[in-house]
């Protein structure tokens, strides 16, 4: 009898984990997060599994450190650029974002339905600057060799340059990047800088776009590259028209003059006939010259 008993009483105490307070069911999530240097970058966190609760008190903590960089129970504390997003939930923010805020944090959130810790990994970029597009040579001529470059600078970690012409062809798998990495005090930055190479460029396909991408293939600015001949008279319209205009234009002329020629020829002649006829017809009648 009494085994019995301690079979029901392990029976029941297996199931007691299972039927804690619903208070202890919610979650805590965090997204990870990426945040651009100078801006506010916003952590999104919710409560998932319940509806009514409210935040009494959070702290965030830095890995490793000891300090909390953040505190709130009401009102905030530690670092002023840490705030809570809206005080109704426990996502964070970070306003003129650096780069020594990336890591990894410890956030605790303290609720009327109880207390919970979640890890979060802040990571930071930052956007490229200086995008200048040019050419080399300066002069450009049609059906000459040349190279296309677009440079930025200050960004970070390393990004993209994509190449387009007008018509939206993408020239990107003819180009050339490189990266330059600095790092001045902790302050990480890259210079990108990408060569188009033509041994013969095609002018009508400007004006040329590069496009500056960040790391996450997002875009931080673009450049548009006009290009115009050197010789200018060489590259004014396209030199199939000028040429078909300027044939046109000399067989008009000169149809026009042979025609006016053979006009003129043709009444001349025609006069000539016709007098030389009337004083052939004078000698040949006499009478019909007398009568009159
Ligand atoms: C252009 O080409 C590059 C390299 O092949 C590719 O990564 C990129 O996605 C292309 N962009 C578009 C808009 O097609
Ligand atoms: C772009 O960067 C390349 C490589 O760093 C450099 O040779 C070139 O002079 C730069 N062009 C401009 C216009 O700054």
């Amino acid at each position: 009898m009494s085994s019995v008993m301690v079979m029901v009483l392990v029976i029941i105490s297996l199931f007691i984990p299972a039927v804690r307070p619903s208070q202890d069911l919610w979650t805590l999530e965090c997204l990870p997060t990426v945040g651009i240097v100078a801006e506010t970058t916003v952590i999104n966190c919710n409560f998932k599994d319940i509806q009514e609760i409210k935040i009494v008190a959070v702290s965030l903590k830095k890995i490793p450190e000891n300090m909390p960089i953040f505190e709130y129970d009401g009102k905030n504390s530690g670092d002023p650029r840490f705030s809570l997003k809206n005080p109704l939930g426990p996502s964070l923010q970070i306003s003129e974002t650096t780069f020594s805020d990336e890591g990894e944090y410890l956030y605790r959130v303290v609720t009327d339905k109880g207390a919970k810790k979640v890890q979060l990994k802040i990571t930071i970029t930052a956007k490229y600057k200086n995008i200048f597009s040019s050419t080399w040579p300066k002069d450009v001529t049609h059906g000459g060799p040349v190279d296309l470059y677009c440079n930025a600078t200050d960004g970070y970690p390393a990004g993209f340059i994509h190449w387009f012409d007008r018509s939206e062809t993408n020239w990107t798998m003819n180009s050339d990047l490189t990266k330059t990495t600095k790092d001045t005090n902790g302050l990480k930055s890259v210079a990108l800088s990408s060569k188009l190479t033509f041994k013969s460029i095609n002018l009508d396909l400007a004006p040329f776009r590069c496009i500056v991408l960040n790391s996450k293939y997002m875009q931080d600015g673009e450049s548009t590259l006009q290009i115009t001949s050197a010789r200018d008279d060489s590259y004014k319209e396209s030199p199939i028209t000028s040429n078909t205009t300027h044939i046109v234009a000399g067989v008009m002329v000169i149809g026009s003059l042979i025609v006016g020629l053979l006009c003129a020829l043709l009444i001349f002649r025609k006069k000539k006939v016709q007098r030389h006829e009337f004083e052939k017809t004078a000698q040949d009648d006499p009478e019909s010259c007398n009568t009159s």
